[in-house]
């Protein structure tokens, strides 16, 4: 009943980092290739649900639209654009709050971790975020969202909202929208502590790569990295309980194109002194390319808006007849 169509969004609340790209753009121009429509989305309303500095937000709006551009989604192919240029995704999300439950909101680990102790003192915007996004995947009927682990459960909470809205208006207009989650370094993890994930919002530059980055800082930050002492494993069971180690050889699984067996098989023993610069080596090898081109682009922001509005008239096209049938359904 629903075409394969793809959606799915990264939030210009900074520079973009080596998690955005191993766990999101990398695998979106992957799927391109595979030949699915792709609707791709600089979320930009997501982003103020904590304060930006408006002339930053702007800023970060373009680099996350380069690096997208960069990594070689074809505009032409896929569709891409900025959130706040399509007003149907803050409709439906109204339509969406008032489907989906407190309880289910309450349910979310990422606002919990994210909203910490002060969970009275964040946005209203912050709490309802998985509504916004259910409303950004639905307005297309995507069927598939490609996302890090970090994002599944807001996938299922936009599935919940979907059966939710079929059962209560007795229509089956919503599709269940799966995650697709697969491949090593789907959730690159914080170069100072392991247990948290690599984010463009996180404190400390030091625990990030940026995809802006230069050679001599992406070294640097490698070589600062977080590690126990021991050497690297004879076998991908000896990465258990180091989640240091483990993240350093799924960035390079990633970034080489193979997976934590080929890694070990090459470096089993090798010290940290040994296996960080080469580590280091292929990044740069790998992401040079890209950040070269998004500098290339970043240099014409007329440009790079242009772009984005053909993806708004293209998104428009799909989102205008999907709202205006659902306030039919609603009876608005
Ligand atoms: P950030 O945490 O950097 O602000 P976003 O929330 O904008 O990232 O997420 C954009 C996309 O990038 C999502 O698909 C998300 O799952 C993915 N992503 C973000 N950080 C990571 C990470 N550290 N590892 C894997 N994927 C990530
Ligand atoms: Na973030």
């Amino acid at each position: 009943q629903f075409t394969p169509r793809i959606f799915s969004g990264i939030k210009p609340s900074g520079g973009l980092t080596l998690g955005n790209y191993l766990g999101a753009i990398k695998r979106w121009v992957e799927m391109q290739e595979e030949g699915t429509q792709s609707i791709y989305c600089v979320v930009d309303l997501h982003a103020i649900t904590v304060w930006q500095d408006p002339a930053d937000l702007r800023a970060a709006t373009h680099e996350v639209a380069a690096g997208m551009l960069a990594s070689g989604i074809d505009p032409a192919r896929s569709i891409l654009f900025n959130q706040s240029q399509v007003p149907e995704h803050t409709q439906l999300a109204w339509i969406f709050n008032c489907v989906a439950r407190v309880g289910w909101m309450n349910r979310m680990t990422q606002f919990k971790e994210k909203a910490g102790a002060n969970a009275e003192k964040v946005s209203l915007g912050l709490y309802a975020y998985p509504s916004l996004m259910a409303a950004d995947i639905l307005l297309y009927h995507a069927t598939h969202v490609p996302v890090g682990e970090d994002q599944k459960q807001h996938v299922e909470l936009t599935r919940d909202i979907a059966a939710k809205f079929n059962h209560d208006y007795g229509v089956e207009f919503f599709p269940m929208t799966e995650p697709v989650i697969e491949g090593p370094g789907m959730r690159v993890m914080n170069l100072r502590d392991g247990s948290k994930k690599m984010s463009k919002s996180g404190e400390s530059d030091m625990e990030r790569i940026n995809m802006l980055d230069d050679a001599d800082t992406i070294s640097k930050k490698f070589k600062k990295a977080r590690t126990d002492p021991a050497p690297l494993p004879e076998s991908p069971e000896g990465l258990k309980d180091r989640p240091e180690a483990k993240n350093l050889v799924d960035i390079y699984a990633s970034l080489s194109g193979g997976t934590q067996e080929s890694v070990i098989a090459e470096y089993a023993g090798a010290g940290w002194g040994q296996f960080k610069p080469a580590l280091a080596d292929l990044a740069v090898d790998k992401l040079a390319p890209i950040s070269d081109e998004m500098r290339r682009l970043m240099a014409d922001p007329a440009e790079i808006d242009r772009l984005l509005a053909v993806g708004r008239d293209r998104a428009r096209e799909i989102a205008a007849p999907v709202l205006e049938r659902t306030y039919e359904i609603v009876g608005l």
